[in-house]
């Protein structure tokens, strides 16, 4: 049959529209071919196939769900379509998921091959990727490539152009590294595996063996290797174990590899500044904080998103593994699974600068006049508490060492968590006696810090504080400030923090050297004892109760900051009678002492003692215009002489 010119015309034209329905559907309406892909799969399979069904149309309604809040943060889980594209890879080698962690035991010499299968990402998130892109790209360029012309060629083209060019994060960490004989600790470390990525689609097996031009060789660095890349194909990529001396007891690796288009799975932050600081230690126990979790303090944490792991330096289980997470689990010394004598607790707290939620770590069980190193790890924040695993940064940050020490002797006592003192968590005066009653020793300060704050109380209701406007003493400042300014005061300066009387900087003063350890011991000598014995500041705690309760060896305390002083005066109302004393007076260097700061403004040693003071390297203020200042010049309220 002839057709007319205008004939023809239309059937040209209903050629064309029926071929750009076709692009739209391919473009537009991904879900369609989707479920008809699964369909096709998974074909004969009877009730599979309304399963499938059913999850398309679910996953359809999330799609759109996506698409509309454009959040990142809508991550469910699709089995049925990761195990539909798993396992098209050649055999001998492992096929990898997106955010999916491979564990796999690697012996000496040998090598596991992996590849991350372009098609292996979810149909999901290619689409949200392909729409992303969509939204991001101008649509007019795709548009007008569909008006131009309309041949077969440019649709392979649409189609290339859909295909997503992004970027693939390869990380692997290292579990388990060959052992060394007990008996030799020191000599060598197990060597370092070493990951090849090829770079080109006629690389397929990369390797020690594969041309040196066609792949990317990174060698793992402790424990840890991180690589990312552009891909629109399949990655190859290997791991590779080297021929490890017969010196080492074993010669097994274990390793953690995963492959993610979002971020790398497994992380280290060699950078930045850990958010760790360490608080204070005694002779076998340590605490350590994190700085904010939270911006404000209003916001509430429900989980800890830290967990921590320490060692003693010099330690060498964990050599080689200092920025894997697994490998730290299996060998740090405390936190890991090879439990020595120290424990570790870990929760949430709002001591510290400003009211906000840290976490807080307490160690237990450790060596004295040691120091030691912690790693911070930062959990991924996404996914439920048992399927951390799976969810993009599933392996989380680790971060770089901080390190503390230990003291030497058991006159100086951690104590935290005090019911009044809430702010108080640092070493205090103790003695042997206490060494297993850390709660009478917290009471014993404690209740003492509330009798002088409850005399006050009483001081400040004689003058009506809480009179009415025009008697108010200042307007800049309440009776609520007064009484903030007292309570810093008072539980900074009636539980001193405790140092070992070896230690040497300038700003410590020492106390009760008369005294001996439990054992009869004394770490003064007698010249030191000659000059300064007969000085109350320096022959008697800040507290005679303290001599007389607790009875504690010789100590050096690290003094609270004059800055405390200077606030309660200038909260307070003048009628209390609170000032502060000025240089040259009696007992002008043993009372109080300053925030220091070096020529870069920071400051990592805790020079004096506030509320929450804790050995910040990015501390404090610049200091106060005049040195160091002691005795209140205290008139009317009596225990202000401290
Ligand atoms: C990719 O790796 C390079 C180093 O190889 C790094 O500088 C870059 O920040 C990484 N990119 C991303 C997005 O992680
Ligand atoms: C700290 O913040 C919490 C929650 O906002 C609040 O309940 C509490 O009173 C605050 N504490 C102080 C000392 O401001
Ligand atoms: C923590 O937050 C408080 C406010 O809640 C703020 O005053 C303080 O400076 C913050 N500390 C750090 C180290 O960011
Ligand atoms: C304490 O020291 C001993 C001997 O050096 C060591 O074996 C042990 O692991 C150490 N314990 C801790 C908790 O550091
Ligand atoms: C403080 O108390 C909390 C809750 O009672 C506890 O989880 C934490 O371990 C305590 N901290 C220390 C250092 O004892
Ligand atoms: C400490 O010094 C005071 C005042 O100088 C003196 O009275 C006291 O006897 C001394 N105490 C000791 C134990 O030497």
């Amino acid at each position: 049959m002839q057709l007319s010119p205008l004939q023809s015309r239309l059937a040209a034209s209903l050629a064309a529209s029926f071929f750009l329905l076709v692009v739209y559907i391919i473009l537009f309406s991904p879900q369609f071919a989707l479920a008809a892909e699964i369909l096709s799969e998974e074909h004969g399979a009877g009730s599979d196939a309304v399963d499938a069904w059913a999850l398309a149309e679910s996953m359809e309604q999330a799609t759109a769900e996506t698409i509309d809040l454009r959040s990142e943060m809508y991550e469910p889980d699709f089995p049925l379509f990761d195990r539909s594209v798993i396992g098209r890879a050649p055999s001998g080698v492992t096929s990898l998921t997106n955010n999916v962690k491979s564990n796999q035991n690697l012996d000496k010499g040998s090598s596991i091959k992996f590849v991350f299968e372009a098609s292996s990402l979810s149909s999901r998130e290619a689409e949200i990727f392909e729409l992303r892109k969509r939204l991001d790209d101008s649509q007019d360029a795709e548009l007008s490539v569909v008006e131009d012309d309309q041949n077969g060629t440019e649709l392979s083209e649409l189609r290339q152009r859909a295909t997503p060019t992004k970027t693939l994060w390869i990380s692997a960490n290292t579990c388990m590294q060959p052992e060394r004989p007990e008996a030799n600790q020191t000599a060598m470390d197990p060597p370092q595996l070493t990951l090849y990525v090829s770079t080109s689609s006629d690389n397929d097996s990369p390797g020690p063996a594969a041309p040196p031009d066609n792949q990317e060789v990174r060698v793992f660095d402790q424990g840890a290797v991180m690589y990312n890349m552009t891909f629109s194909d399949d990655v190859y990529f290997t791991i590779t174990a080297p021929n490890v001396s017969d010196w080492f007891t074993s010669s097994l690796y274990n390793i953690e590899v995963a492959a993610s288009v979002d971020q790398s799975y497994h992380s280290y932050d060699t950078n930045t500044e850990p958010d760790l600081v360490w608080v204070d230690s005694d002779i076998g126990a340590s605490l350590l904080r994190t700085g904010n979790l939270t911006n404000g303090s209003d916001t509430e944490v429900s989980r800890t998103p830290y967990t921590m792991f320490a060692y003693q330096q010099g330690d060498v289980s964990v050599r080689g593994v200092e920025k894997s997470y697994c490998g730290l689990k299996e060998y740090a010394q405390i936190g890991g699974s090879q439990a020595t004598t120290a424990l570790m607790s870990t929760g949430l707290t709002r001591r510290g600068q400003g009211n906000s939620t840290k976490q807080e770590f307490f160690i237990t069980g450790l060596n004295k006049s040691s120091v030691y190193e912690a790693i911070l790890v930062q959990e991924p924040n996404s996914g439920s508490l048992s399927k951390r695993d799976n969810v993009a940064g599933g392996g989380g940050v680790v971060f770089r060492q901080t390190e503390f020490d230990t003291k030497s002797t058991g006159t100086c006592m951690v104590i935290s968590n005090l019911t009044f003192c809430d702010q108080t968590a640092y070493s205090v005066p103790s003695s042997s006696k206490y060494s297993d009653k850390v709660d009478d020793l917290k009471d014993f300060y404690d209740s003492y810090a509330q009798e002088m704050y409850a005399n006050f109380e009483k001081a400040l209701a004689q003058i009506q504080c809480d009179a009415e406007d025009t008697s108010k003493y200042s307007l800049a400042r309440t009776c609520d400030d007064c009484r903030d300014a007292y309570k810093n005061w008072v539980c900074s300066v009636s539980i001193p923090r405790c140092e070992d009387f070896s230690k040497t900087d300038e700003f410590l003063q020492m106390r009760n050297i008369m005294a001996t350890n439990s054992d009869g011991s004394s770490p003064v000598d007698q010249y030191t004892k000659q000059i300064y014995g007969n000085a109350a500041a320096y022959n008697s705690s800040r507290l005679a109760r303290i001599d007389e309760e607790i009875a504690p060896g010789p100590y050096k305390e690290v003094l609270p900051c004059e800055d405390l002083c200077y606030t309660l005066v200038q909260s307070c109302p003048a009628a209390l009678g609170f000032g502060c004393p000025t240089p040259g007076m009696l007992g002008f260097n043993t009372s109080y002492g300053r925030r220091l700061t070096d020529a870069n403004g920071t400051s990592n040693a805790v020079t004096c003692n506030f509320p929450g003071s804790a050995h910040y390297i990015s501390a404090a203020q610049a200091s106060v215009t005049f040195s160091s200042v002691i005795l209140f010049g205290a008139v009317g309220v009596a225990m202000l002489w401290l």
